[in-house]
């Protein structure tokens, strides 16, 4: 059994002490605990990207609610925006985010907006370890492309100050919801999967 891990102090690069995709027999035997890992975090922290790598590493399925979501209506993001509105589009996640954590065994990445619901941050704690992306707002501006996936972005004149306004809100959520906590800033994909994976793995 693994311990509940409380760890929100961002590990340092410790050269040689890399773990995960250089050893991932060690973090997979400790990783026999089936509870889901899930990444909660704003646009541009990466969720996917991590979320990928660290599936690859713990040879655990991925699945991105928002790719999911879209797989299930057949039409992308912006489109149930337009069509049912935030309110619309957030039942539809709340719905999904009820169904998907309650799976064993998976990595999954939730869109930015996933905490706001109590109902929510509530399935995901119960749900596996929620990992919190922690990213500055410099680095989504330079990561988020406003396309398909981000109606909240769209037509927004100042991206930082749009970014800013919602971190506002979300970043006590995040926090919030998650027992482990992993900045990305300055970080490459494989440098914050392998963070998370040292986090996991240290009893
Ligand atoms: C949203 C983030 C998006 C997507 C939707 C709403 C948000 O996901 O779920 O556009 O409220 O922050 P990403 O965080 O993966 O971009």
């Amino acid at each position: 059994m693994l311990p509940e891990w409380r760890c929100r102090v961002p590990y340092p690069d410790i050269p040689g002490l890399r773990l995960g995709l250089d050893r991932p027999d060690d973090v997979l035997m400790k990783m026999k605990d089936t509870r889901n890992l899930i990444l909660v975090g704003p646009m541009g922290s990466g969720k996917s990207a991590v979320g990928h790598q660290l599936a690859r590493a713990l040879r655990r399925p991925f699945i991105d609610c928002d790719t999911e979501l879209e797989a299930r209506t057949g039409v992308d993001i912006s489109l149930i925006f337009k069509q049912e509105g935030e309110t619309g589009f957030r039942a539809r996640e709340r719905e999904l985010i009820a169904e998907l954590a309650t799976r064993q065994g998976i990595v999954l990445s939730t869109g930015g907006g996933a905490v706001l619901l109590d109902e929510n941050r509530q399935r995901l704690r119960e749900g596996g370890i929620v990992i919190y992306l922690e990213t500055s707002i410099e680095l989504q501006v330079k990561r988020v492309r406003r396309g398909e996936r981000r109606p909240l972005l769209a037509g927004a004149p100042d991206l930082p100050g749009r970014l800013a306004e919602l971190m506002a809100r979300r970043a006590p959520l995040y926090a919030d919801v998650a027992s482990v906590t992993v900045r990305t800033d300055g970080h490459r994909v494989r440098d914050v999967v392998d963070q998370i994976l040292r986090q996991l793995s240290s009893d």
